[in-house]
């Protein structure tokens, strides 16, 4: 196929193996840095197809100056790093990888939950550290999961999966979405839809699952963790923004809340500073759907997705549908 692809950044090998076979002229940036807008930009001249990843910014300025490439294909479900409404009037492609990190992401937000729950990262330093010289009746005593109430904002595709899996803990599971899911996977997976107030007031854990929109930014600030139970814990695998940093340190600090697991943050990698001393919080550095084998198929995903859209084809995983018509 003629064209050029540029990668922005390391990914797994096979995929711009793929690309190689598919492209006439792969321009790969086979290092994490990442490129700065001014990079990004002379890098993608002459480019049909961008491979992307959650850390380039796509802002209207940056898509303004995208001259002839197709399509963005952006390796992660999430596609905040994109303006969307501006490649849509670009007209340039935006694709994502869903589906195949779902499973992989609730794990993840359970292992959150579990750990701090149990206090599985406290207790690892404490025995690290030589502190632990004997056995006694509370010590790191944790919360309980099973039988608890667990509240899901956003119950797409992974909070589905986390939904699922809350099942096999006999929890009671809450949700709270734009909009109520289908009839028959409420009753499946035993859901009930309440307002954010009563999600926030009646669960013993909190775990986020929505995009990031204007519309989620800050969702949890001061005056929702002011409503919710002092023994509650928050989980967020979804995006940092959503939650007020400062608001949740200063919360975890003052022990509002229990504790909290966080795989993002407002301002990654920065981290609030707060959060880095405060023993009640399990931080992780977004790695949810690290796995081995989502990551090596996200990459794979990506670069189908580009192939696909260069070759006129509509690609497998179209972010603005609008631009394409069958
Ligand atoms: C990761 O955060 C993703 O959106 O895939």
């Amino acid at each position: 196929m003629n064209g050029s692809v540029l990668v922005t950044k390391r990914v797994y090998p096979e995929a711009v193996d793929f690309l190689r076979t598919k492209f006439e002229h792969v321009d790969y940036v086979a290092s994490d840095d990442g490129l700065t807008p001014a990079e990004l930009l002379a890098r993608a001249k002459g480019k049909q197809a961008i491979v992307s990843q959650l850390t380039d910014k796509f802002t209207p300025d940056v898509i303004g100056q995208l001259d002839g490439v197709k399509v963005i294909a952006n390796v992660a479900v999430g596609f905040d790093n994109v303006n969307v409404p501006a490649a849509t009037g670009k007209g340039i492609l935006v694709t994502n990888t869903p589906d195949v990190l779902t499973e992989t992401t609730a794990d993840f937000a359970w292992s959150l939950l579990m750990a701090a729950a149990r206090r599985v990262v406290e207790g690892h330093a404490f025995v690290h550290s030589g502190a632990w010289k004997r056995w006694t009746i509370d010590l790191l005593v944790g919360e309980d999961v099973h039988h608890r109430t667990i509240g899901i904002f956003g119950m797409g595709r992974i909070g589905q999966a986390v939904a699922r899996r809350a099942l096999g803990f006999s929890m009671r599971v809450l949700y709270h979405d734009a909009e109520r899911v289908a009839a028959d996977i409420e009753s499946a997976l035993k859901l009930e839809f309440v307002d954010k107030e009563r999600l926030l007031k009646e669960s013993d854990y909190v775990s986020l699952h929505v995009p990031l929109l204007d519309s989620t930014r800050k969702l949890i600030g001061e005056p929702e963790l002011k409503l919710m139970k002092p023994s509650a814990i928050l989980v967020n695998t979804a995006r940092g923004p959503v939650v007020d940093e400062a608001a949740l340190a200063a919360a975890l600090k003052a022990g509002v809340i229990r504790s909290a697991g966080l795989d993002v943050f407002e301002r990654e990698p920065e981290v609030h500073p707060e959060l880095l001393t405060l023993p009640n919080v399990v931080l992780a550095p977004h790695i949810a759907s690290a796995s081995i084998a989502t990551r090596r198929r996200m990459s794979m995903m990506a670069a189908e997705n580009a192939v696909a859209a260069v070759a006129g084809e509509r690609p497998p995983n179209l972010v603005n549908r609008d631009l394409w018509r069958d």
